[in-house]
Formats: C-alpha cells, sequence, structure tokens
C-alpha cells in the first residue's frame, strides 16, 4: 500500500485532458482538494484555478509551495520538458510526470528513434537529417509514401506523411529551412507504416508499471481521417483491435522492454508513458512515445477506471506501483472533440458557448479551449474547445449519446467529425 494520500493536489495545463484530470483526482475518496493551473472555464467550475501559465516553471513551483500542495500532477509535455517535475523534487514536492531527461522521450524524436533502435523496440526504419540535399536524396531512394518529422516539439504539428515524393521534398525544404525552429533544425525521414493506431497509455514509475485501458484517437481534422493531422479529434476506449491476445504481445515486444530501455538508460522515469503504435499486418510498431497522458484519450480512458486514480498516480510517485492491481469498468467510452471551425489553422475566439442545461448522467462535457467572456459568458478560446465523453454498454450508445450532447451545444463556429468509433462500429457484428 501507498503512504496517506495527500490531501491536496495541483494539476498543471488548462485543456480536455487537465480537467478530466481534475474531475478524476475529485472523485478520490481521499476527497482531496484540487487546484488547477493555468485551468479553463469548465475547470474553474470545480476547482479554483490560477492563472498562471503552464510553462512558468518558476511560477508554478512558487504557486505549488504558497498552496501547500502535497502532490502536482503535469498534464501537458512542455513544462515537462523545461523540468518543472525537477524543480519540484528539488523543491521536495511530490510529482506525478517525468524530469526533464525523460520528456525528452517527447521532446526528441531523434533521441526515442535511438533508443528503439538500440533496445530493438519494433519501430519503423529512419533517417536522421539536418542538411536539405543529403534529406531529398534519402527520400528519393526510400520513394513515397514516406514520413517527414520534426526532431523537436511542434504541438502536434511536426509530421508530414507525405503521400508523393513532391510533398516530401517540400516538408524537408520546409522544416529544415525553419518552419518550426530550433525543433525542426533536424529530422527524421521514416518508412511510412499502414494499419489502425492505437493509444497505449501506460504509469510508470521506474522499472514498474500498470498498463491503463487501450483506446483509439481520430488525428485527422476530417470525416474518414481526411486532412491534416491535429492534434486528436476523439476517440474510444476500448479500442477492440487490440484482442487480449495482441496486448500481450504489445506488453511483451513493446511496454516491457520500453520501460527497462528507459530504466536502462538511467532516466528515472515517473509518469505516464504514451506509447503510439501502428497495428501493422507483420505486427505492433512503434510511432512515437509521449511523456504524458494523451489528449483526448485521457477522457474516454480515466472513465473507464473504476480504481482511485490518486491512489493509482500517488503510488506511481512513491514508487510504490509494484502490485498495484487497476480495476476497471466494463464499459464503452467515447469523446467526440468540439473544435473551433478552421482548426488546426486560423479559427476564432470568443464565441460564445451555450450547452444544453440536462445532459444524460452518461455524457460529461470536459472543457478545453474555453474562457469566460466580459458578460461571464462561456466563449471559445482555442481549437480544441470541448470533448463531450459519453459511457455506454456498448460503442454504439456511448456514440449515440456523446453525438447528442454535441448536436445540443449552441456554438456558431463548432465543428466536430462525425464518424469517432466508426471504425470499431463498423466492424462490430450484429
Ligand atoms: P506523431 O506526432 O509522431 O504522433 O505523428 C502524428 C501522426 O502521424 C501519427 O499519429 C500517425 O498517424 C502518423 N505517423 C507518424 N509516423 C508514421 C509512420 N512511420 N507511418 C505512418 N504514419 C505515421
Ligand atoms: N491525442 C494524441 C496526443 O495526445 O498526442
Amino acid at each position: 500500500m501507498a503512504s496517506t494520500l495527500p490531501s491536496s493536489v495541483l494539476v498543471v495545463g488548462g485543456g480536455g485532458r487537465e480537467h478530466t484530470l481534475v474531475r478524476s483526482l475529485l472523485a478520490s475518496p481521499a476527497r482531496p482538494r484540487v487546484i488547477c493551473a493555468p485551468g479553463n472555464a469548465g475547470i474553474a467550475q470545480d476547482a479554483t484555478c490560477f492563472p498562471i501559465a503552464a510553462d512558468d516553471i518558476t511560477g508554478l513551483v512558487a504557486l505549488a509551495r504558497r498552496e501547500k500542495a502535497e502532490f502536482v500532477v503535469v498534464g501537458p509535455e512542455v513544462p515537462l520538458a523545461l523540468g518543472l517535475a525537477d524543480q519540484l523534487i528539488d523543491a521536495g514536492i511530490p510529482v506525478y510526470g517525468p524530469k526533464a531527461a525523460g520528456a525528452r522521450l517527447e521532446a526528441s524524436k531523434i533521441f526515442t528513434k535511438e533508443i528503439l533502435l538500440k533496445y530493438k523496440i519494433p519501430t519503423a526504419a529512419a533517417g536522421i537529417f539536418s542538411e536539405v540535399e543529403p534529406a531529398l536524396a534519402y527520400v528519393r531512394s526510400r520513394g513515397a509514401p514516406i514520413v517527414i518529422k520534426a526532431d523537436g516539439l511542434a504541438a502536434g504539428k511536426g509530421v508530414v506523411v507525405a503521400l508523393t515524393l513532391a510533398e516530401a521534398e517540400t516538408a524537408i525544404r520546409e522544416m529544415l529551412g525553419g518552419r518550426f525552429g530550433a525543433s525542426s533544425r533536424q529530422i527524421l525521414i521514416e518508412d511510412c507504416l499502414t494499419g489502425e493506431e492505437t493509444s497505449i497509455l501506460v504509469v510508470v514509475s521506474g522499472r514498474d508499471y500498470v498498463i491503463l485501458p487501450t483506446s483509439q484517437d481520430h488525428k485527422r481534422i476530417g470525416d474518414g481521417d481526411t486532412g491534416p493531422n491535429t492534434g486528436g479529434m476523439g476517440t474510444y476506449s476500448p479500442a477492440e483491435v487490440v484482442t487480449p491476445a495482441l496486448l500481450a504481445r504489445i506488453e511483451n515486444e513493446i511496454v516491457r522492454p520500453s520501460v527497462n530501455a528507459i530504466a536502462g538508460e538511467g532516466l528515472d522515469y515517473c509518469g505516464t508513458l504514451f506509447i503510439g503504435i501502428m497495428l501493422t499486418p507483420t505486427g505492433p510498431s512503434v510511432i512515437e512515445y509521449n511523456a504524458r497522458f494523451g489528449d483526448p484519450e485521457t477522457q474516454v480512458v480515466l472513465p473507464r477506471l473504476d480504481s482511485d486514480l490518486l491512489a493509482l498516480l500517488w503510488a506511481a510517485a512513491q514508487r510504490q506501483l509494484d502490485g498495484f492491481a487497476l480495476k476497471v469498468k466494463p464499459t464503452h467510452a467515447l469523446c467526440v472533440v468540439v473544435a473551433a471551425r478552421g482548426y488546426p489553422d486560423k479559427f476564432a475566439k470568443g464565441d460564445v458557448i451555450t450547452l444544453p442545461p440536462t445532459l444524460p448522467a452518461s455524457v460529461t462535457v470536459y472543457h478545453a479551449g474555453t474562457s469566460l467572456n466580459a458578460a461571464g459568458q462561456i466563449v471559445t478560446n482555442g481549437g480544441r474547445v470541448l470533448g463531450v465523453t459519453a459511457l455506454g454498454s456498448t460503442l454504439r450508445q456511448a456514440a449515440d449519446a456523446a453525438y447528442a450532447a454535441c448536436d445540443a451545444i449552441q456554438c456558431t463556429t463548432k465543428y466536430y467529425r462525425r464518424d469517432i468509433g466508426a471504425k470499431q462500429l463498423n466492424r462490430a457484428k450484429p
């Protein structure tokens, strides 16, 4: 058993993932005080929010001290990459989220690729480039489709799946030309994998780990997986394409070797390891690691937990995760992201959102890019605005309830995909 649970928790971030974390932590039987920075208009209805940006490391450490937070749970990758966990640990405040050295698994795709190759964890073949001409020669030798990736963080936009050589060449010139600043000073050119993707979230504490329920994201902006990549337009859990046998294979070939590789590299990892996996015809292959919970994966994974999230994350932070028996509800969850029309490119802010006065108990609206205007109305304040999650005894039930709620939300610039979960729904036998 982990030691006494903390009575006050600071959640860092202000998106749909953090709203879900706040709700799940508040549901702990330990009844902790939960505060958030910077939060959003929806989180502010559940927890006191402090207007400190997620990249203001000094401000966040000072806040944790001032508010006597006994535990900090970090949502986004940027504060982790900037060393928030290192500084909190130095200040004697337990934290869930890896130190900067561990966050490099997300902050540098080249660092990760080198670890994957060194430890023989299945992943696509790749070349690393910092000059245009050798990169162009490499793509010409490999042919299209081919994938061009900025090495560093690029808010989910640093990957181009080029269907033609011309697209690949443009992406190479743009990225090495400085499109993402220092993040694309080096690029990775990777063979294109085919198959369905799944997101495997793993709570890691050194060499111990707990695998959370499976989920599947929908990365493209348009129905039928068309248009540009986004941060994620909707999710469902469980991802039934990951059968129990396949999950066992993923654990053996990817999860355990990854956790051991990360420990073997001396990264002393405590936090979520999010493994993006392509289920290729020849087996599961790692697309990426993220050093945090997924967004919007969190919005379908956490509502399905029957275990106390606070106890789970605290056990990880206390290095007492060994033997944690995770309980999962036998439900399906589906989340539709309501975005501002125009996202992931230009979009307007400040559009008034009116939520239906009542929603079924199975539906939760998690806020992402929302704020209050001068009149106290909830308005859009980001690309991804809301995450509408529904639980159901079938995926169909969950989808119907989520979409009914999305349709009932009033917001003139709302946009959402109509086909979240369709792959699994169409696969399901009547
Ligand atoms: P990432 O930012 O690494 O998650 O990549 C964004 C998306 O690009 C992934 O979710 C995949 O859909 C796609 N992608 C990344 N790498 C590959 C690859 N090697 N082959 C095919 N698609 C990829
Ligand atoms: N939904 C994908 C991510 O969080 O990176």
